[in-house]
């Protein structure tokens, strides 16, 4: 009979033992938590698919910002609500419409002390639900929504935004925002461009946070989940229009392209666990299914495995929780 010489089990034996040799952490740093703030909301509003999160009014929005800093997290990543919608999104571009509130309000409430992020899309605000304006045949307008994502991204940098999240996925979109910002005077304010961002099921979810309008999909400018080769171009094109930071999104189902994009980029790089990630996760937790708490921490490591540096997460501040208690 003869024995193993090799032993990995030696370095399993402990909990002491297995974290001195975990190659991998979550740390608050590391961590961004996305948001959703209501128009005209006098208390916080629940959604019914996403158990925990919630429509901030504008006071519990300052509130959840506060803890973020508090707690370390990374950044916060804000979605608005709007009240009411056109066919141009043109809320987006209101000083006082309700995302760059906001961002104003947040950024007073926690200074310099995390990253104050703010989602640059049309979706929340279009009476159509694209991510963009529409031409008269209906299809998304690459060209004409550019401009008014340039004046978007000026309309957040404005309002406090330290870096602007582009998530259209309209071609050239870092360009027309970069060249509209450095115009405007915000050289500083930073992209982080959804590069490789997927036609998802998973963001199912997300539709009811931000009461989406959408009726058909987003198929002709989000990406294929067929193509994997696809998304390196996605990435160089926006590592070319001087994206800062570039981001895989959904992630669990994407992992694969995240190491890729990980292994080329030469800037840092971001995942979005998304609201479909988030659900289905509580929802077999709450059927006793799977461990919650394990579950989630299982879920963020291996995001963080795969490549991302940032992760955007609905438990950021949970996971912070846990950091903070020795849990993790
Ligand atoms: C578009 C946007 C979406 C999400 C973030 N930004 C929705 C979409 O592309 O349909 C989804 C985030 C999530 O599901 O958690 N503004």
């Amino acid at each position: 009979m003869s024995f193993p010489t090799h032993r990995p089990r030696r370095l399993r034996q402990s909990a002491a033992m297995r974290r001195l040799v975990a190659e991998h952490r979550i740390h608050p740093a590391d961590l961004i938590l996305p948001v959703f703030v209501r128009e005209g909301a006098t208390e916080p509003i629940p959604l019914q698919s996403m158990p925990g999160v919630v429509q901030h009014t504008q006071d519990s929005l300052r509130a959840a910002a506060a803890e973020a800093a508090e707690l370390g997290l990374g950044g916060i990543m804000l979605f608005g609500v709007p009240e009411t919608r056109d066919a141009t999104g043109s809320a987006s571009l209101d000083p006082a419409g309700v995302l760059n509130a906001g961002v104003r309000a947040v950024k007073q409430e926690v200074g310099d002390s995390l990253v104050v992020m703010s989602d640059l899309c049309l979706d929340e605000f279009t009476d159509h639900g694209h991510c963009g304006v529409l031409t008269a045949d209906g299809v998304v307008d690459n060209d004409a929504t550019l401009e008014i994502y340039g004046r978007m991204g000026v309309a957040q940098a404005e309002a406090g935004a330290d870096m602007v999240g582009p998530s259209g996925m309209m071609d050239g979109q870092v360009a027309v925002i970069r060249q509209a910002l450095d115009d405007a005077g915000h050289q500083d304010t930073a992209i982080l461009a959804y590069a490789a961002k997927y036609s998802s099921a998973f963001y199912g979810p997300f539709r009811e946070a931000v009461d989406s309008q959408l009726t058909g999909d987003r198929k002709t400018y989000q990406m294929d989940p067929a193509n994997r080769r696809e998304a390196m171009l996605e990435v160089s094109l926006d590592l070319d229009e001087g994206a800062d930071l570039v981001m895989v999104k959904p992630a669990m189902s994407y992992l694969d392209i995240l190491r890729d994009v990980a292994e080329v980029s030469d800037v840092p790089v971001a995942a979005y666990q998304i609201s479909g990630e988030y659900a289905m996760i509580e929802a077999a937790a709450s059927n006793g299914w799977i461990n919650r708490d394990q579950a989630i921490i299982e879920s963020v490591l291996s995001i963080r495995r795969a490549g991302a540096d940032s992760v955007l997460t609905y438990w950021a501040s949970e996971l912070a929780r846990w950091t903070k208690e020795g849990r993790l």
